[in-house]
């Protein structure tokens, strides 16, 4: 069984089965609705509904409050219908004209970070190069399993290598590997770029950008981007680690800071160590966020992190006024069980 959404912010009307989540149809038909996890942890794909009715599969995906469902707020990673229905959400234009390779590339080059931070640099064929928008991510492809998520680090414009940034996960079988057996000149095979997750330049707004531990990646590739491309926007990127040790490249928006006159850097350390003789911001750092600013409402925000951190996030910038289109997220998973969930990012 069949039915018709019409998404009123642009007008297009797309056609979905009983059987298949809203956003999935949007995409099979090239309506590019915004979107993140595809499994209901992030919120990046939340809209409105008009009229009509949504259903889940079970109960309602975790970064969907009952607050927001009986408020018309669905999310359409994991919306289903029973009826025709009108929707309204801010559709993805720009990511539309780039197509989706699978490539097989060499890893160039290895380089520790920090105590369980790898850094990679993927060398493609001569005669490819991944065009992608900074902030997107590749799939690694694993023979047997499913592919493993890593956003891309680098900008677009410095496209010799892609770069990611990779977290030790216990008990992960492919961050295992990259840890303990990964040589230079590995042969991988990638997908991408993918997701909707990158720097809206159609925009005034002063940009806040939040990442949570190897959340920092897709913001360096963003904000690379943004000083290439002389963006004048004010940027302020928060950076959200435990302790000191936590915080790799740091020295990286230390250079920023001195380079660029619209740009500040906030690092957060949750639980800093007496050794790390820590003044700077202290606890949460979306709570960090919301102290040097109490009314977002006026600004874009981008985090990426943990899912859980991205909800929580959420639900605070918008008690402090942030307007929900002017949101983005990249959520994704830290736990060693998150490698078994399809779509979940991997640090
Ligand atoms: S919650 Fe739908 S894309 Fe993340």
């Amino acid at each position: 069984m069949s039915y018709q959404v019409t998404n009123r912010s642009s007008g297009h009307t797309f056609t979905v089965e009983s059987t298949e989540a809203v956003l999935d149809a949007a995409l099979r038909q090239g309506i590019i609705l915004p979107y993140g996890c595809r499994n209901g942890a992030c919120g990046s794909c939340m809209g409105t509904v008009v009229s009509g009715a949504v259903h889940y599969n079970g109960e309602l995906p975790p970064a969907l409050s009952a607050a927001d469902a009986a408020n018309h707020k669905a999310l359409f990673c994991q919306a289903r219908i029973r009826g025709n229905l009108t929707i309204q959400v801010q559709e993805v234009d720009a990511a539309r004209d780039i197509e989706i390779k699978n490539l097989p590339c060499r890893v160039e080059k290895l380089e520790h970070l920090a105590h369980d931070i790898i850094r990679i640099y993927l060398r493609l064929p001569p005669t490819e190069r991944l065009q992608f928008l900074a902030g997107q991510y590749i799939e690694v492809l694993v023979k047997d399993h499913e592919p493993r998520a890593f956003s891309i680090a680098n900008a677009p414009y410095d496209d010799e290598f892609v770069e990611l940034h990779i977290r030790y996960v216990k008990g992960g079988l492919f961050t295992d590997q990259v840890f303990h057996h990964m040589q230079e000149k590995a042969m991988l095979r990638i997908r991408g770029p993918l997701g909707t997750f990158f720097l809206r330049e159609d925009s005034e707004r002063p940009v806040i950008l939040i990442g949570g531990g190897t959340g920092f990646a897709p913001l360096k590739g963003m904000l690379e981007h943004a000083f290439e491309t002389d963006i004048r926007r004010p940027l302020h990127l928060f950076h959200g680690v435990r302790a000191k040790r936590d915080l790799y490249l740091g020295e990286l928006p230390g250079r920023w800071v001195a380079q660029h006159e619209n740009f500040r850097y906030t690092p957060v350390l949750s639980e800093p160590l007496p050794a790390d003789e820590w003044s700077g911001e202290q606890g949460l750092v979306t709570d960090s966020v919301v102290r040097q600013y109490p009314d977002l409402s006026g600004n874009d925000v981008y985090m990426s992190g943990p899912p859980v951190m991205v909800q929580a996030g959420h639900r605070l910038f918008r008690r402090h006024r942030l307007d929900e289109s002017r949101f983005f997220s990249d959520a994704f998973a830290y736990a060693a069980v998150a490698e078994s969930l399809k779509g979940l990012r991997q640090p």
